[in-house]
């Protein structure tokens, strides 16, 4: 029988790989005769991509004057970006089939979380811990930005953070590299599908490639300042795994590394990408990137073009730089012909592969965006994976709500749709999305609900107002916009706490606006606004039990909040069906399951922090009083808030003690590691558990823990479940100092828990 599975099997890798061979001959056959017809010039032309603002996300049909319209013309184009509109992509596309050689566009856009519908952000999604998940949000945002003709997503973003000063830590799935690695590789298949030359599979753009997330001090664009080493294990995991689940397309960083900026950095784009990780598909710059190298100081747009093209950048977004002096440097036998036909050529195969070639207007049937954008079957997922992201950092008995209590529903994100969304809304209908009071409305049986909006988010309008529209005054600085403070702070607060006193419980839903996280939006100080602070206080002051529900990007300083709160539900952003997935949480209909991917820091100056840190030589305990000479602060101490992995739920879990199924392994051995885990409480609910490892003595300096697997696992009152997890040598392996990916002998300690800070531990002797 085995024998015959086997040879079935070696009989269908034959014929698949035999079928890739003969589809690559195809392409290369194609691809061959049509480079040999194009000059020089329409080469270069292939490896720019623009974008145009004016009509950018309206139903224009574009005008023969717009720059769009004419660069393609001119053969000087060969991807778009931003366009939404099908009859615009429609019209864009004619143009270019009309052109000589018929080279079709490829269209980008930055689906990040979700397109029409929205998801939650990124970050919140990987405190889901489910893969199944994550997946499918790519794969249902795939079929709705296809439907217009979409076929090229700037996502994932996989850039590992340590640091939640940085805004773009929305963007992301926190601070584990291997973690980040599992995500990677569930977007890649769920945007990529089975089939990317299908008419609903769009091609991603693995961004930012390489360490974006590093950013001395989260400080957006700021130098990364890593070893090689360092780099490789605790930050490049995401980016490779992402290589070898089969991601068509990377976008390089704005940062720089070792000194050269990653948009032309040879070592990242190549020797790394390619050559270590097999990567075969097109590197494009980040929006003007390109340029932006004369800036880091390297050259002008002449020189740094040709650095980034020979560095193995192929596609130029937004900096002309490309078109503007390539041709110049190849008439000064400063690039040659074969680096110009090398990333023609890689864009050529992207647009083949995505089936273009056969059938431009593939996508792009008359009434399929209709059918397929926010159509039931979205808003039902878009409720689904935001019940699965919601934290539960703290919790004294009072959550779940009763449906049937008098609540007093406060704060600027109560009854606030667009605040649901969080960063990187362009393509979402914010305005749409269910605010927290129409889900609990929804949600009560014989209860009641009073709003009161209770404060603004900070004490200082001015500075409201340039978090609120600064980015919108920057595309219309023609446009009046309406006060942020309308009334009187006073005005408000009094009226929040009136409403709290008639309740039974206050539910204060306060954060941070979409705008205080994403591109562009670092903090130096991550508190909770002054003015929600504020109000908070008052509302504790009512005495009523009090429940804080969490709307914000990135991890918050909670010190107070954790001190004086009943109950903290982080709800990071949920997009389109936010009220609705809050109100299944706190009436219990859902019971939280998410788990934290990034550490909640006790104080500004402990960031960066992150679980897997290195013990140093004079360690000190995470919890332990201040002692001169040691690794601690005097004023602080060194473990976080909230710890990487922590979540709680309505149901306790308890955990047996770790059996092995060996405690020696050989190299190319394996050994299972198993736990019991025991839902001992009176619900039903979802346990993640999660498996560490430490490496007790190495050539290097290891960290005191890396997660090494996870299982989430669905347990009914009362019922115990044995979780096992598979240990090879190559969950062991690390780039040691010569950056050789080894396993070294030697004992290491196995840990399992159900948070990076609580668990059992075991010890594996590796020969
Ligand atoms: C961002 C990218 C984004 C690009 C295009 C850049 O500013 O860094 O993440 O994909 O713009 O919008």
């Amino acid at each position: 029988m085995k024998k015959t599975i086997l040879a079935i099997s070696m009989a269908a890798l034959f014929f698949s790989c035999a079928k890739d061979n003969s589809q690559d001959a195809k392409m290369n056959e194609f691809i061959d005769k049509l480079m040999s017809e194009m000059t020089i010039e329409e080469k270069i032309g292939q490896l720019n991509l623009k974008s145009n603002w004016t009509y950018f996300q309206t139903n224009a049909t574009l005008p023969e004057e717009a720059e769009a319209i004419q660069q393609l013309k001119e053969g000087n184009m060969g991807a778009f970006y931003g366009f939404t509109n099908m009859q615009q992509i429609k019209q864009l596309q004619e143009i270019a089939m009309q052109g000589k050689h018929k080279i079709p566009l490829i269209f980008g856009n930055d689906v990040i979380h979700g397109f029409e519908t929205s998801y939650p952000t990124p970050l919140a999604i990987s405190n889901s811990w489910n893969m199944d998940l994550v997946e499918e949000s790519a794969r249902m945002a795939a079929k709705e930005a296809s439907s217009v003709g979409i076929n090229w997503v700037y996502s994932p973003m996989v850039d590992i953070c340590r640091d939640a000063r940085w805004g773009r830590i929305v963007e992301g799935g926190g601070e584990d590299p291997y973690l980040g690695g599992e995500i990677a590789k569930a977007y890649v298949r769920g945007y990529q599908g089975e089939d990317l030359s299908a008419d609903n599979s769009v091609m991603v753009c693995v961004k930012h490639y390489a360490l974006y997330g590093g950013a001395e001090a989260g400080r957006d664009y700021n130098s990364v300042f890593l070893s090689r080493q360092e780099a490789l294990n605790g930050f490049m995991n995401p980016y490779k795994q992402a290589a070898i689940a089969g991601a068509g397309s990377y976008m390089s960083s704005f940062n720089e590394f070792e000194g050269i900026p990653a948009t032309c950095n040879h070592y990242l784009l190549t020797e790394v990408l390619r050559d270590q990780w097999g990567f075969k598909g097109f590197v494009v710059s980040d929006a003007t990137a390109v340029n932006e190298i004369i800036a880091h100081g390297i050259g002008d747009q002449q020189e740094v073009a040709r650095r980034a093209l020979q560095a193995g950048l192929d596609m130029d977004m937004g900096s002309d730089a490309f078109v503007k002096t390539l041709k110049k440097s190849y008439d000064e036998g400063k690039v040659s012909e074969e680096d110009i036909n090398k990333a023609c050529r890689r864009i050529l195969e992207a647009k083949w592969k995505l089936g273009l070639f056969e059938d431009p207007y593939k996508y792009l049937k008359e009434g399929r965006d209709s059918v397929e954008i926010r159509n039931a079957e979205q808003l039902a997922f878009a409720r689904k994976i935001a019940q699965e992201c919601q934290v539960l950092l703290k919790n004294n008995g009072v959550l779940p709500l009763k449906k049937n209590a008098k609540i007093a529903l406060i704060g600027p994100f109560a009854d606030n749709a667009k605040e649901m969304e969080g960063a990187w809304a362009m393509s979402h209908r914010a305005d749409e999305n269910v605010t927290i009071l129409q889900g609990v409305k929804e949600a009560l049986e014989g209860g009641s609900v009073t709003y009161a909006q209770g404060s603004y988010i900070f004490e200082d309008e001015a500075k409201e107002e340039s978090v609120t529209y600064g980015l919108m005054k920057m595309f219309r600085p023609d446009m009046e916009f309406p006060s942020v403070h309308p009334l009187p702070q006073s005005t408000l607060l009094a009226e929040a706490v009136r409403v709290a006193r008639n309740a039974d419980v206050v539910v204060a839903c306060l954060g941070e606006l979409n705008n205080m996280s994403g591109e562009g939006s670092s903090r130096s100080d991550i508190s909770m606004p002054d003015a929600e602070e504020n109000l908070l206080k008052a509302l504790k002051a009512t005495g009523k039990p009090l429940v804080l529900v969490l709307t914000t990007g990135r991890p918050l300083l909670l010190n107070w909040e954790n001190e004086n709160c009943d109950a903290i539900l982080n709800t990071w952003n949920l997009g389109a069906e936010a009220g609705h997935a809050i109100a299944d949480v706190l009436f219990g209909d859902v019971n939280p399951s998410g788990k934290l991917t990034t550490s909640f820091p006790r104080a500004n100056g402990q960031m960066p922090i992150y679980y897997n840190h290195k013990n140093t030589g004079r360690p000190h305990g995470d919890t332990d009083p201040y002692r001169k000479f040691v690794s601690c602060f005097m004023d602080v101490e060194n473990g976080p808030l909230y710890y990487f992995g922590y979540g709680l739920s309505y149901t306790t879990f308890e955990y047996g003690d770790i059996k092995l199924s060996g405690k020696e392994m050989d190299q190319n051995g394996n050994i299972t590691a198993s736990i019991t885990v025991k839902n001992t409480g009176d619900r039903e609910g979802k346990e993640t558990v999660q498996l560490y490892i430490h490496d007790i003595y190495s050539t290097s300096t290891r960290p005191v823990k890396e997660l090494k697997g996870f299982q989430k696992i669905n347990l009914k009152p009362g019922e115990t479940k044995t979780v096992e997890f598979k240990i090879t040598a190559e969950e062991l392996k690390y780039y040691d100092h010569d950056l050789n990916f080894v396993c070294e002998p030697g004992d290491y300690e196995i840990m399992i828990g159900t948070n990076s800070n609580d668990v059992k531990t075991a010890t594996l002797t590796v020969k």
